[in-house]
């Protein structure tokens, strides 16, 4: 099964071509972030203009770089949802355009199932494993059993992980999407110089939140404002203490989820899974344990075409369809993948994240 995935749900377009035997074949990507810098923020109208021009000529290069015809996909995958209605629109119908003419058959992915099972490009691993969803607008912990059967162990109460970056990343004056500029601001930081408290890290349920740490920042900057001390050294020091606390709360609570579910593997998923500080406290934590953390090739922890392409052909066989209807679903919760008979492990496991 060799499948075309198209991913336009926020500021990147990503195209990619995926076979069941071979692996990943090509992809391509268009990044908006400088598109969008001068705005503080995804700009939803201009997103979707700059899928419009980027959508066909990356396409071209996709086919090009993998050397075949489209006439010899076998069917093409698109991002549902969840995203901005209008940047999903694009990918959408060129989806549905595209297997219409091809006569091929169509179908839509959730954008968070891609993230999900976005380390199966690049690594062998076996269901089932616990995933830590980080990314932009998502901060949840998955027990992941086969494609399809995913359990939610823990969920933000507030901001995301990588929202809570980008906004403090503001607050220190670096441009949007600030998270790694952060991440690198805080390699040049004394990371003891502040503690910033780490949010929920001994409740006993899996659940995260991160707003307050954000404020915390904020008092903080405003204390050493007052002192006329906000420098530039002041700033990487913040930054390292901030991304201290992240990442102790993700480590901590990653870990008991793994002790809770019984599995021995993680996967992290999502733009904050290419934080190293994240990385390298995961594997120091995991070392000699006999468990084992992956995490997606650092260019498949962003959005793009590959984990889209990658969960289109490992639904289609079961799922594609040829009726080239199509619909986005701007608001999607993952666990409307969860079967029905999926539904009282979901209610269990719910109330296994909460006691
Ligand atoms: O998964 P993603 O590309 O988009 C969403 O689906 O949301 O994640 C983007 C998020 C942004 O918040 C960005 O700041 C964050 O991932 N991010 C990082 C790093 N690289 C990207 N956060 C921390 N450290 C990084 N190195
Ligand atoms: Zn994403």
């Amino acid at each position: 099964m060799r499948v075309l995935g198209i991913e336009t749900s926020c500021d990147e377009t990503g195209i990619a071509l995926y076979d069941s035997e071979r692996g990943l074949l090509a992809h391509a990507l268009h990044s908006q972030i400088a598109l969008h810098a001068e705005y503080g923020g995804v700009v939803p109208e201009l997103a979707s203009r700059d899928h419009v021009r980027r959508i066909t000529p990356l396409i071209e290069e996709a086919i090009k770089k993998a050397d075949i015809r489209l006439a010899d996909i076998d069917g093409i995958a698109y991002t549902q949802g969840p995203g901005l209605a209008g940047a999903l629109l694009v990918g959408a119908s060129m989806a549905s355009a595209l297997a219409m003419a091809l006569d091929k058959p169509l179908l839509g992915v959730h954008h968070l199932e891609g993230h999900l099972l976005s380390a199966l490009l690049s690594e062998k691993l076996a269901f089932p494993f616990v995933a830590l969803l980080v990314s932009g607008g998502h901060t949840q912990l998955f027990s992941v059993r086969d494609v399809g059967e995913y359990q939610l162990l823990g969920d933000t109460l507030d901001d995301a992980a990588g929202e809570a970056f980008d906004k403090t990343a503001q607050l220190l004056g670096l441009s949007y999407p600030g998270g790694a500029a952060l991440a690198r601001l805080a390699q040049l930081g004394n990371r003891e110089r502040f503690h910033l408290p780490r949010p929920l890290i001994d409740a006993p349920h899996l659940d995260f939140s991160f707003s307050g740490l954000k404020t915390a920042v904020l008092v903080l900057i405003k204390q050493l404002e007052a002192k006329k001390q906000f420098d530039d050294q002041a700033r990487a020091d913040i930054a390292g203490a901030f991304e201290n606390a992240v990442v102790d709360v993700l480590v901590s609570k990653s870990l008991r989820a793994l002790k809770k579910t019984g599995h021995t593997q993680l996967v992290i998923a999502g733009g904050v899974g290419a934080n190293l500080t994240l990385r390298q406290r995961l594997n120091e934590r995991v070392a000699g344990t006999g468990m084992r953390v992956v995490f997606p090739d650092m260019q498949f922890c962003t959005d793009n075409g590959a984990m889209i392409a990658l969960v289109g052909a490992l639904r289609m066989a079961k799922q594609g369809q040829r009726d080239y209807a199509f619909t986005v679903r701007p608001r999607w919760p993952l666990t409307d993948l969860c079967r029905a008979d999926q539904e009282s492990e979901k209610q269990s496991c719910k109330s296994l994240s909460h006691n």
